[in-house]
């Protein structure tokens, strides 16, 4: 007789084209949340999202929020039994630059084993795979675990809307555990937990000079140009170490540990791993941390986008009247998004010259978080992992960001776990993200190896 476990993973290996199908169809929906032009498309995904999530069977919900909204379900078969709540978003960073795609991003396509289109991999593959995964325990067998799902629309702006929600949904979003796979594996065939993530601190910080762009051979000579001045500020930034000098921004970094730090020697991690991805010369960042380290264990500081002045076909003599970077804080434990916000307009009174004025405004911000790595739900997720890849788990900590882990811990008291299947080269937030499939058909292997484990979980 087949066991339970089987039968589901059966249910999986046969209907792998009809989750392949239903990712797609996912893909298809354009839910840019940055975009105000796609907030219709917000509310298709979540529908659509709530629409599957009742086919299997859950009670669903839609929670308004003062921007896009989240999809929650439930099933709650007894109070006795572990309740899982099975975290997801459905929003997607922009696809720009379109040119650069080699089939359009709303539109997916299967090209060598791999599904291309934007969030395929962040993280629409996930969501799809933890649908799956629900659909084959449920479609042949069931479950002696509660459900529940919350999949929100604001992930990859920072989460703004949510601190309220979780405030007033305290009740309803309670559980034992929440499994989050929005993160992903350290390589092909490498099952992975990650255990701690970075936070993010984002501004758009504007560079006034002269009333109006002037003619540069004119004026040139007598006044700041506002586009030298933000370079200025900018580079000013960092020192020659490659540490940021904003006032106080290493103070409250919990340093690297011995142990971690002969852990984190030993992850593939390491110069090679990042030489090899990203097609440049040498690595560049905070002396006296190895790469492992500088990705998740210390603070950084990034330009995410610059403009000024004259960029179009050409040439024009001109000095702009403004210009403008976006910049953003990579954050570790204990370092908070406002403090870091205070350091940055002290540094910019202290350094902005007389010749200029500027204007700071926050975007993003969320603090970092680390997981406890030996909760029973934990050991339940890295044994369901090495189950289904038949090797053992990688513990990692991540450079990437979601806030809402922290924001689960500190208003719900609710723990994550941390895993998901995208690969290094996936290119999130980049042209051409894709999915690889056969990793996802595993992962989905692994999530139902899960769900059977937190069965067998004493409550
Ligand atoms: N899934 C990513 C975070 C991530 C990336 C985890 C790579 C593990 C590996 C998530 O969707 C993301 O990109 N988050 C944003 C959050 C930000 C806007 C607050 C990020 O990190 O930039
Ligand atoms: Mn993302």
């Amino acid at each position: 007789m087949t066991s339970p476990r089987n039968a589901a993973l059966e249910y999986a290996l046969e209907n792998q084209e009809k989750f392949l199908n239903s990712l797609k169809d996912l893909v298809r929906i354009p839910s840019v949340s940055t975009a105000p032009e796609h907030k219709a498309d917000m509310l298709i995904a979540s529908h659509w999202l709530m629409e599957r999530l009742e086919s299997l069977g859950f009670a669903t919900r839609l929670i308004e929020t003062e921007g896009h909204p989240l999809v929650f379900a439930e099933r709650t078969i007894d109070p006795a039994f572990q309740t899982v709540l099975i975290y997801g978003h459905y929003d997607v960073q922009p696809a720009e630059p379109l040119d650069l795609w080699l089939s359009p991003p709303f539109d997916p396509e299967v090209r060598d084993d791999c599904l291309f289109g934007r969030g395929a991999s962040d993280m629409k593959g996930q969501v799809i795979a933890c649908m799956s995964a629900v659909e084959s325990i449920l479609k042949t067998t069931g479950l002696n675990v509660n459900l529940k799902w919350l999949i929100e629309g604001e992930e990859e702006i920072g989460s703004p809307s949510l601190t309220p929600v979780l405030e007033e949904y305290k009740e309803l979003l309670e559980s034992d555990i929440v499994l989050n796979t929005d993160s992903g594996m350290i390589a092909r065939n490498t099952p992975t937990i990650t255990y701690g993530l970075r936070g993010l601190a984002y501004f758009e910080l504007r560079v006034f000079g002269p009333q109006s762009d002037l003619h540069s051979g004119i004026f040139g000579g007598v006044v700041h140009n506002p586009a030298q001045a933000l370079c200025e500020l900018i580079a000013g930034m960092h020192d020659e170490k490659g540490r940021v000098t904003l006032p106080g921004y290493y103070d409250p970094v919990i340093p690297v540990s011995e142990k971690e730090h002969k852990q984190l020697a030993e992850s593939p991690l390491d110069e090679d791993f990042y030489l090899k991805q990203m097609g440049v010369n040498e690595l560049w960042g905070e002396e006296g941390y190895i790469p492992a380290e500088r990705i998740g264990a210390r603070p950084t500081l990034e330009i995410n986008g610059l403009y000024s002045g004259f960029t179009g076909q050409g040439s024009k003599t001109v000095i702009p009247s403004w210009a403008m970077a976006k910049i953003s804080m990579r954050l570790v434990p204990n370092q908070d998004p406002a403090e870091v916000q205070q350091q940055l307009v002290k540094y910019l009174q202290t350094h902005a010259p007389n010749t200029i004025h500027w204007e700071l405004t926050p975007m993003a911000g969320a603090p970092a978080s680390l997981l406890n790595t030996s909760l029973p739900a934990s050991e339940a997720l890295a044994d369901a992992l090495e189950k289904a890849w038949g090797k053992k788990t990688v513990y990692k900590r991540e450079g990437g960001s979601i806030p809402i882990v922290y924001h689960m811990q500190t208003i719900l008291g609710s723990d994550s776990i941390l895993s998901g299947f995208g690969l290094p080269d996936d290119s999130v937030h980049a042209p051409n993200e894709k999915l690889d499939l056969p990793t996802w058909y595993t992962g989905i292997e692994a999530l139902i190896h899960f769900l059977f484990n937190m069965q067998d979980l004493e409550k």
